[in-house]
C-alpha cells in the first residue's frame, strides 16, 4: 500500500506523515525532501534559482519514480503536487495508492502559514495577515479541486496531529 498525503500549505502532511510511518512502521518519503535532496537546494533556491516551472517538471519526475515500483510507504505531496501535470492521474490510477486529503480551514492555515511564510516562495510576498487570508482562500478554490479527488477527505481542522493519525489508522 502506498498512502498519500495530500493538502495545503501548513496542514500537517509531513508531520503526520512521520508520525504514521512510524505508527504502522511503513517508510516514510516526503515528496519536496526527495527533490531537495536530489536537487542539493532548498526548495525556496530551486525556486528562486531555476524557476517553479522546473520545480514543477522535477516534481512530476520524482512522483512518477516513486510510483514506479511496488514498494509500501507513506508519501506527503507538497501542496501544490496533485494539481500540477499529470500527477493526479498517476495517483487515482495506481492501485496500490491511497489519496488522503488533509483539509484544514482558512482561518487556521494563515494563522499557521503567517509565522513561516519567509521560507515558502508562494506566499512569502503577502504582506498582513488579511492579505495571506485572501490569498489561500482564492487558492485554495481552485486547489479545492484537485484534493477533493482523493480517496478519503479528512477535515483535521480541530486535531492535533496524534489524532489526525488516530483517525486515519482507523479509515484505513
Ligand atoms: C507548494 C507547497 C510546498 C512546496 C512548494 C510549493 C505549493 O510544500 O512543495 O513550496 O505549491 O503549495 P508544502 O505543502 O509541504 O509546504
Amino acid at each position: 500500500m502506498k498512502i498519500v498525503l495530500c493538502g495545503y500549505m501548513g496542514s500537517g502532511k509531513s508531520k503526520v506523515g512521520r508520525l504514521l510511518a512510524n505508527k504502522l512502521s511503513l517508510k516514510n518519503l516526503d515528496l519536496d525532501e526527495v527533490i531537495e535532496e536530489n536537487e542539493q537546494m532548498s526548495i525556496a533556491e530551486i525556486f528562486s534559482i531555476k524557476s517553479e516551472i522546473y520545480f514543477r517538471k522535477k516534481e512530476n519526475e520524482v512522483l512518477k519514480s516513486l510510483l514506479s515500483n511496488s514498494e509500501s510507504f507513506i508519501l506527503a505531496l507538497g501542496g501544490g503536487a496533485p494539481c500540477y501535470a499529470n500527477n493526479l492521474e498517476l495517483l487515482k490510477e495506481n492501485k496500490q495508492v491511497k489519496l488522503i486529503y488533509l483539509k484544514v480551514d482558512v482561518n487556521v492555515l494563515s494563522d499557521r502559514l503567517f509565522e513561516e511564510k519567509e521560507n515558502r516562495p508562494l506566499i512569502r510576498s503577502q504582506k498582513s495577515r488579511a492579505d495571506l487570508n485572501d490569498f489561500i482562500r482564492k487558492h485554495l478554490f481552485e486547489r479545492q479541486f484537485y484534493y477533493m479527488q482523493s480517496d478519503l477527505i479528512l477535515d483535521v481542522t480541530s486535531l492535533s496531529l496524534k489524532e489526525t493519525v488516530d483517525l486515519i489508522q482507523q479509515k484505513l
